[in-house]
C-alpha cells in the first residue's frame, strides 16, 4: 500500500503571504479555482494502492474541516488532518505520527510540500522509486543559476541518478538542480529521523550544561536547536546524501514554489493551463449566447455570474458568487468569493480579495513582476475601489475603500 503526506506548515509562518493569509489558511488559497492543496491531493487520488492521505500542520483544525468533509463525500479520497501541538519541522512532524502513518503498513510513503506547484508525477516517480529499491526518491528539476540558491541544491550521479551531495539553500553555488520537494520514501525513513533526534537531544543535553551558551542562543535558533525540531532538508537530505539510500528523479514538467502571492498569478496559469490536458471541462468555453467573451485559458466558478459583454484571459479565475459586470476586461487575475466588478472596470494581474467591489470605470492592475514585492496589486477582503478610481502595483490591507488614485503604496 501506498500512504501520502501533505506538509501544511502553520500560522506562524507565511508572512510573506499577507494580507491573503488573515482568514485563510495558506494551502487553502485558490489556483485555478482549487484550493492549493487540491492538486496534490488529486495527483495521490491517481495512486492505484493509496489507502491514505494525510495532512500534516499546526494550524487549527476547524480551518480544514470543511474542505476536508466535502473532499471525503466528493472525492471519496480518504483524507485525514493530524495536527502538531508546535512545528516540528517538515521531518519531525512526520516522525510525530508515525504510528498513524504505519496503520496501513505502507511499502511507500509519499511526502508532498504543500507550497510547491507542478505536475506531480507520482505514478512515474513510483515506479522509478521500486526499481531502485533505495529509501528515497527525490523529485528535482534543472533551474537558472542564478535561482538555484533559493532552493535546496543537489548533486546526483548522472548514470543511477544516486544523490550525492546535498545543501539546502546555500550561499555558494553548488548546482542548478533543485529539490521541488516531492518525495517517496520506504518507511526506513523514520530510523532515520528517529536517529537524528537522539543525536540531537544529546547534543541539547550538553548544551544545556553550558550556562553560558544558553545566554547566547537567539531566539531565531529556538526550534532548530530543540531535539524534536528535524528538517528533511538539512537534517536529513544532507547526511543521508552518497550513501547509495536516495535517488533523484527528474522533472522537465511545470514546476514553481508558491511563497508570495504573485506566484500564486503564475501558478494559477501553469495548473489552468493543465486542466486544458487533464480536465477540459473545468475551463469557460465562451460558447453560446450568454457567455462572456473568454480569451486562453479562463475558470468560472458555477455560482459566479459574468456578463456576457465581459472580456475574460488568458489565466483568469473567478471563485464562488462573483459577479461580473457589463464590459469589464479581465486579464491574469484571481477574483475571490463575492467579489463585485461593476461595468467596464478593468482587472489586471491582481488579485481581488474576498466579497471586495470595484465600481464603474475603475482599474486595478499590477506591472506583472510577479517575483517583486510590488509587481502585481492585491486588494485584501471587502476592499471597496470607487467609481472611475486606479489602483496601480499596491497592496490594500482589508475593509479599506479608496476614493482618490494609488500607485506603488502598501495602504495599511
Ligand atoms: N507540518 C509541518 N510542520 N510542516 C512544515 C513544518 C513543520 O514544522 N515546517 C515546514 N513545513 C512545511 C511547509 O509548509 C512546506 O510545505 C514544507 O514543509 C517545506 O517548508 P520549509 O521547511 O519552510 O522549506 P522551504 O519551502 O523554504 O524549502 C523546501 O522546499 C523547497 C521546494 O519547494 C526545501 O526542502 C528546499 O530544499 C526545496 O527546494
Ligand atoms: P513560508 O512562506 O511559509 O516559508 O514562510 P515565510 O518565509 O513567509 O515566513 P517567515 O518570513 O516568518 O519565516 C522565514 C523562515 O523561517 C521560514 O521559511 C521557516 O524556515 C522559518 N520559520 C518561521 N517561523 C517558523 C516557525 O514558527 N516554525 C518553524 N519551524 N520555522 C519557522
Amino acid at each position: 500500500k501506498t500512504v501520502a503526506v501533505i506538509l501544511m506548515g502553520g500560522p506562524t509562518k507565511g508572512t510573506r503571504f499577507r494580507p491573503l493569509s488573515f482568514n485563510l489558511a495558506k494551502p487553502l488559497f485558490p489556483l485555478a479555482g482549487q484550493p492549493m492543496v487540491h492538486h496534490p491531493i488529486l495527483a495521490c487520488k491517481k495512486i492505484p494502492d493509496l489507502a491514505q492521505v494525510y495532512l500534516i500542520g499546526f494550524y487549527e483544525e476547524r480551518e480544514f474541516s470543511l474542505y476536508i468533509s466535502t473532499l471525503s463525500n466528493e472525492l471519496k479520497v480518504p483524507v485525514r488532518y493530524l495536527r502538531e501541538d508546535k512545528p516540528h519541522g517538515s521531518a519531525g512532524g512526520l516522525y510525530k505520527f508515525q504510528d498513524l502513518i504505519m496503520e496501513d503498513d505502507p511499502a511507500d510513503i509519499i511526502v508532498l510540500n504543500c507550497d510547491v506547484c507542478c505536475s506531480f508525477p507520482l505514478t512515474d516517480m513510483l515506479e522509478a522509486h521500486r526499481n531502485h529499491g533505495g529509501m528515497g526518491t527525490l523529485l528535482v528539476k534543472k533551474v537558472s543559476k542564478e535561482v538555484a540558491s533559493e532552493f535546496g541544491e543537489l548533486v546526483a550521479d548522472p548514470k543511477t541518478g544516486e544523490l550525492l551531495h546535498y545543501a539546502e539553500k546555500p550561499e555558494t553555488f553548488v548546482s542548478d538542480f533543485i529539490n521541488c520537494g516531492v518525495y517517496i520514501f520506504t518507511p526506513e525513513i523514520f530510523r532515520v529521523i528517529k536517529d537524528v533526534t537522539s543525536s540531537k537531544h544529546e547534543r541539547s543535553v550538553v548544551r544545556r550544561l553550558s550556562s553560558f551558551e544558553a545566554l547566547t542562543i537567539s531566539s531565531s535558533s529556538k526550534y532548530t536547536l530543540q531535539a524534536d525540531f528535524v528538517r528533511l532538508d538539512q537534517d536529513i537530505l544532507t547526511p543521508s546524501a552518497g550513501k547509495k539510500k536516495l535517488y533523484t528523479f527528474e522533472t522537465n514538467e511545470f514546476w514553481e514554489q508558491i511563497k508570495t502571492p504573485g506566484m500564486s498569478i503564475r501558478c494559477s496559469l501553469l495548473y489552468l493551463a493543465q486542466y486544458r490536458v487533464t480536465m477540459p471541462e473545468l475551463l469557460a468555453t465562451g460558447d453560446g449566447k450568454k457567455s462572456p467573451t473568454v480569451i486562453g485559458d479562463v475558470f468560472i466558478h458555477r455560482s459566479a455570474k459574468v456578463h456576457p459583454t465581459a472580456k475574460l484571459g488568458p489565466n483568469v479565475s473567478i471563485s464562488a458568487n462573483a459577479r461580473i459586470g457589463p464590459g469589464a476586461r479581465l486579464i491574469h487575475c484571481i477574483i475571490l468569493d463575492d467579489v463585485e466588478i461593476k461595468e467596464n472596470a478593468v482587472v489586471m494581474h491582481s488579485i481581488v480579495g474576498w466579497k471586495s467591489s470595484l465600481g464603474r470605470w475603475a482599474r486595478v492592475q499590477g506591472g506583472g513582476d510577479y517575483n517583486a514585492k510590488l509587481g502585481i496589486t492585491i486588494l485584501g477582503e471587502g476592499v471597496d475601489v470607487e467609481d472611475e478610481t486606479v489602483v496601480v502595483n499596491c497592496i490594500i490591507l482589508p475593509h479599506k475603500t479608496l476614493n482618490i488614485s494609488v500607485q506603488d503604496e502598501i495602504i495599511l
